[in-house]
């Protein structure tokens, strides 16, 4: 595992999601209230690009269907069973960072 740099403090204001791509795979980093989540990138329901989606009441929402992921937790607002893969995040020197197994530290 290693950390991975994804995104500038700026690129992610409170109540947005940045859609990250590292080593072919896409990330969805949530900033709800100030609180930094990455999740995977692709809906569980039918891929839908995570990242691309909205914050509303502290749920990330799904751009192509609508589905609701709690933005601290990753746990879908209908189906407690259905819960998004999440990330350790890290922020350094204004920076965001995330863990993901298998990459290669350094920048995204
Ligand atoms: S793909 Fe996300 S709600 Fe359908």
């Amino acid at each position: 595992m290693a950390f991975v740099k994804v995104a500038a403090l700026g690129d992610i204001p409170t109540d947005s999601v940045f859609e990250a791509a590292v080593g072919g795979n896409v990330y969805a980093i949530c900033n709800s209230g100030g609180e930094l989540r990455a999740f995977q990138g692709e809906c569980p329901h039918a891929g839908g690009p995570l990242g691309e989606g909205t914050i509303e009441n502290g749920r990330l929402v799904c751009p192509w269907h609508a589905w609701e992921y709690d933005c601290l937790t990753g746990v879908n607002d209908f189906d407690q069973d259905v819960k998004l893969e999440s990330f350790p995040v890290k922020t350094q020197d204004g920076e965001i960072y995330i863990d993901i197994p298998g990459a290669s530290a350094g920048t995204a």
